[in-house]
């Protein structure tokens, strides 16, 4: 997959997996690693699928109905993806955290329900709950931090509120944070979001 990866000053620190939203590219999301953790290396990807020219991470039918198909295809092809990284830039394929928005939050939210062992934590900027009806793995010690609007309406409140309870269900332990401001990605989020990183993660 296209991405860049940036060396961090840091070993000992969590990789930071960078995932856009819909339109974006592998460069939108750096300067968020930047405030959440500038020590740590960062894996930047950009999604292979392409809608209207605007790059995804996987295909949707309509706005905010998935593919369900293409998005277990391309879960598969991102997870398979961190392997090989890890092995290419040797770094600790258990120690990654994803940050995503929108679209890059749901195939985050997707690695978490399909494979255990996928991600270490997640930050999820205003995402929904990316299959419904089946049985998610053990997520016991995962962290989940999810910032969402409750007047988002790309990705209702409720999505969010469901994917909570989802992914506690199943053990991870998840903070939520609210805004205002649509489906936008807001510096205040941001913020709550590298402070919960690093009451997690900051040493
Ligand atoms: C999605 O398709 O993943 C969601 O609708 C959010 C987005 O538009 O990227």
């Amino acid at each position: 997959m296209k991405h860049i990866f940036k060396q961090g000053t840091n070993a000992s620190k969590p990789v930071l997996l960078m995932l856009h939203g819909t339109g974006g590219t592998e460069n939108d999301l750096l300067p968020l690693a930047d405030l959440i953790d500038p020590e740590a290396s960062v894996l930047s990807v950009r999604g292979n699928v392409l809608e209207n020219g605007m790059p995804r991470f996987f295909r949707r039918l309509a706005e905010g109905v998935f593919d369900e198909e293409d998005l277990i295809f391309r879960t598969k092809e991102l997870n398979e993806f961190l392997i090989e990284a890890a092995a290419e830039y040797g770094f600790d394929r258990t120690n990654i955290i994803a940050v995503g928005y929108s679209n890059g939050a749901n195939i985050a939210a997707s690695l978490l329900f399909h494979y255990a062992g996928a991600l270490r934590g997640a930050i999820l900027h205003h995402p929904m709950v990316p299959r419904r009806g089946i049985d998610l793995p053990d997520l016991a010690g995962v962290q989940v931090f999810i910032a969402a609007g409750k007047n988002d309406p790309m990705c209702p409140a409720k999505e969010s509120e469901d994917l909570d309870e989802l992914l506690t269900g199943v053990g991870a332990e998840t903070a939520i944070h609210w805004e205002m401001n649509g489906h936008s990605l807001t510096r205040t989020e941001v913020d709550a979001a590298s402070e919960w990183y690093n009451a997690k993660f900051g040493n």
